[in-house]
């Protein structure tokens, strides 16, 4: 099954609404030649609604960087899949390392939260991903298998394949260090195969991308490993001028 390439910029906590519509007005006039990938951005809350407007009719899609489970309620600081849709965000990323490691974000929410965005009508990014000492413990396996089981959890097994897996490893996100061709294509066709334990079908369609100091110059590689559909880039997704030739790679 052919599956068309995502590839997803996250800006995690960088540029104000100004400095985002100065990024979208040098970014849409050089997509021309990408047709064939799809191409998302994952933003500060703050951008989403601007951000929204300056790509309607484009081919970017706006995703948020989380989004509470519960449908409202008394949980400060949050943001609800209804407040996402309402302003016409496509999306959102969910379980993003950084999340994980800074902000409590465990699986078991992200289990409530997958099928939250997924029955509002976002689409879902759910990252995956071992630490250094994981995979120095050869505890890579284990890792990805308790975050895909578990994150996966409470969906319906014939919603799988919507469901976009980015895995990431945590050592390699802006750090400059890649996981070599070899090391990606085996976690990544591991993450294929436990969803395939659910549904061969599904993961036939599932969206597998690869995260972790990606950039124009390692793409290309990256890019052509069977089981990557995609990338989700941090650093490079800054400047038009780095991240355009990403998406380029993928067509
Ligand atoms: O969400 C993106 C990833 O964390 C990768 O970030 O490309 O800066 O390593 P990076």
């Amino acid at each position: 099954m052919s599956r068309i390439p995502l590839i997803a910029g996250n800006w995690k906590m960088n540029k104000t609404v100004a400095e985002a519509e100065q990024f979208i007005q040098a970014l849409l006039p050089k997509l021309y030649a990408t047709d064939g990938a799809d191409v998302a951005l994952c933003v500060p809350y703050l951008d989403l609604e601007a951000m929204v407007d300056s790509t309607r009719g484009s081919r970017v899609e706006v995703y948020a960087q989380n989004m509470h489970e519960a449908p409202n309620g008394a949980y400060t600081g949050e943001i609800s899949a209804a407040m996402l849709t309402e302003i016409d965000v496509h999306g959102a990323v969910l379980g993003h390392s950084e999340r994980r490691q800074y902000f409590g974000e465990t699986d078991k929410a992200l289990a409530l939260k997958v099928p939250a965005a997924l029955d509002a009508g976002l689409k879902v990014i759910l990252c995956v991903g071992e630490t250094e000492e994981e995979r120095e413990n050869g505890e890579t396996e284990r890792r990805l298998r308790h975050q895909v089981q578990e994150g996966l959890e409470k969906l319906d097994t014939d919603r799988l394949g919507e469901v976009v897996i980015a895995y990431e490893p945590v050592w390699a996100i802006g750090t400059g260090l890649t996981a070599t061709p070899e090391q990606a294509q085996d976690a990544l066709s591991f993450v294929r195969a436990l969803v395939a334990d659910r549904s061969k079908e599904q993961a036939a369609r599932t969206r597998i991308l690869y995260g972790g100091s990606m950039n124009a110059e390692n793409a290309a590689e990256l890019l052509a490993l069977p089981d990557c559909d995609g990338g989700l880039i941090g650093g490079a997704s800054l400047d038009p001028a780095k991240f355009v030739p990403i998406v380029e790679a993928a067509v």
